[in-house]
């Protein structure tokens, strides 16, 4: 139901984006890992189940994740868990580098878009792994992983992660240039340098790793999710609000929190927190998706989303995922005046939206399309909410004690 002002505290979660990675590392060091700050959301599920079926032992109770790494785990990540969430690739890079094989169901597309793997492949097979492409399975072999230099294409975050997984434990040393610097990335580093991992240059674009013999287990503490907190920063301008986010570094939220500014939000920043407060209708504010430190592709639908009821109108670049730009049709079911071409979609602003049905096909479509179910007319069903649990934790519970009328209605 639309119209009410979100005001309050928030705390923030581990990110969704490192945790899962970090789960995967664990398995670089037999014995027992514990993660602390992890969000209870479904993927940490998923990511349990796949461990486990590897051979792990895997607890999960209040924010605490334990794993027992075996001996020898299996090497085998099969497609029923891979379809469920894409982001099991992240077990390509330690499988091989532990196991000298990995056998890793293709994830395929998803509603966001083609989202290929060559660079994953391309720089494992410069690290002297054979790589196949059979029966919807990747087959990696290496009996022996050497460092190499690799020079990414594009800074991929899961690409960075795969080629930084293997070469920790390589033999020699590799340096990786061009890699993604998102905050998940610098997390993921000193995770493993706490193992007993060799990596120089974290948080800059070039990676020089020197290969260790083995690592050790580690206890970590997740690194928050900026993109969490960026989409509780988005329903504060959006209604009007005064919301105070805890437990996250504005930092990392950067370039989102100058766009807020610029659409007419007070900001007011902490070290580990900030505030967000709009008293007026938001100015529509335009936005290109670039890789950290640039606009993250992950709040891109929660700004379209404000775009749609703001003053004048906006230009969106989606850079990143070709079919992100998919929910815009749903948001045009609100009322939202969007059009796209390629890449681009304008958005004029309306005064009002009015609710309606709407599926979300994606987490931050999703969530998207509830933000704007805040501001419009009537009630809006989000149906496919069962996405948004992919990625925040207790998503209808913060909205409601931030002051939303909103109600989970299945589960
Ligand atoms: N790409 C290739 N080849 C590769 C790797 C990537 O062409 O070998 C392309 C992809 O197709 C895509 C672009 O490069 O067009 C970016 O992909 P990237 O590898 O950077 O993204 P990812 O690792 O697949 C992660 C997050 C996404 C987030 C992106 C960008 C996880 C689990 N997922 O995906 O998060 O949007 O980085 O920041 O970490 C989400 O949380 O909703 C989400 C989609």
């Amino acid at each position: 139901m639309g119209g009410s002002r979100l005001s309050g505290t928030v705390n923030v979660p581990g990110a969704k984006n490192s945790v899962l990675k970090l789960m995967a590392a664990t398995l670089l060091a037999p014995g027992t890992s514990t993660l602390t700050n992890v969000p209870e959301i479904e993927d940490v599920t998923i990511m349990a189940e796949l461990l486990r079926r590897l051979g792990c032992e895997v607890t999960q109770a209040e924010g605490v994740v334990t794993i027992t790494v075996p001996d020898r785990p299996d090497h085998r990540a099969d497609y029923d868990l891979v379809r469920k969430m894409r982001a099991s690739i992240c077990v390509l890079g330690p499988l091989i580098a532990r196991c000298g094989a990995a056998d890793v169901a293709v994830p395929g597309g998803d509603n966001i878009g083609s989202r290929g793997l060559d660079m994953h492949v391309d720089g494992l097979r410069r690290m002297g792994a054979q790589v196949s492409n059979e029966h919807g399975y990747l087959l990696a072999e290496a009996s022996q992983l050497n460092g190499a230099n690799v020079f990414l294409d594009f800074p991929s975050v899961g690409a960075t992660e795969t080629l930084v997984m293997a070469a920790v434990t390589a033999q020699g040393v590799s340096i990786l240039e061009n890699v993604a610097r998102e905050p998940e990335i610098i997390d993921i580093c000193h995770m493993l340098n706490e193992m007993g991992a060799d990596i120089g240059g974290i948080g800059t674009s070039t990676l020089t790793i020197s290969g260790v013999a083995a690592l050790n287990p580690v206890s970590h503490r997740v690194v928050s999710d900026r993109i969490v907190a960026g989409t509780w920063a988005v329903a504060a301008a959006m209604t009007g609000g005064d919301i105070t986010i805890n437990g996250v570094n504005p930092i990392h939220l950067d370039v989102p929190l100058d766009k807020l500014k610029t659409a007419g939000a007070t900001i007011e920043r902490r070290e580990d927190s900030f505030r967000v407060h709009m008293s007026q209708r938001p100015q529509a504010v335009d936005i290109v998706t670039l890789p950290y430190p640039g606009f993250p592709t992950d709040l891109q639908p929660q700004f379209i989303a404000m775009n749609a009821i703001s003053h004048g109108a906006a230009l969106v670049t989606e850079n990143l995922f070709e079919a992100r730009f998919r929910f815009v049709q749903e948001l045009a079911r609100l009322g939202a005046d969007v059009r796209t071409d390629g890449h681009h979609a304008l958005i004029r602003g309306r005064a009002e939206l009015s609710g309606a049905p709407v599926e979300a096909t994606d987490i931050r479509a999703g969530a998207g399309l509830v933000l704007a179910g805040l501001v419009a007319q009537g009630e809006t069903f989000v149906y496919g909410a069962e996405h948004i649990d992919r990625g925040y934790a207790g998503f209808v519970s913060v909205l409601t004690d931030l002051g939303a009328q909103i109600s989970r209605i299945t589960d």
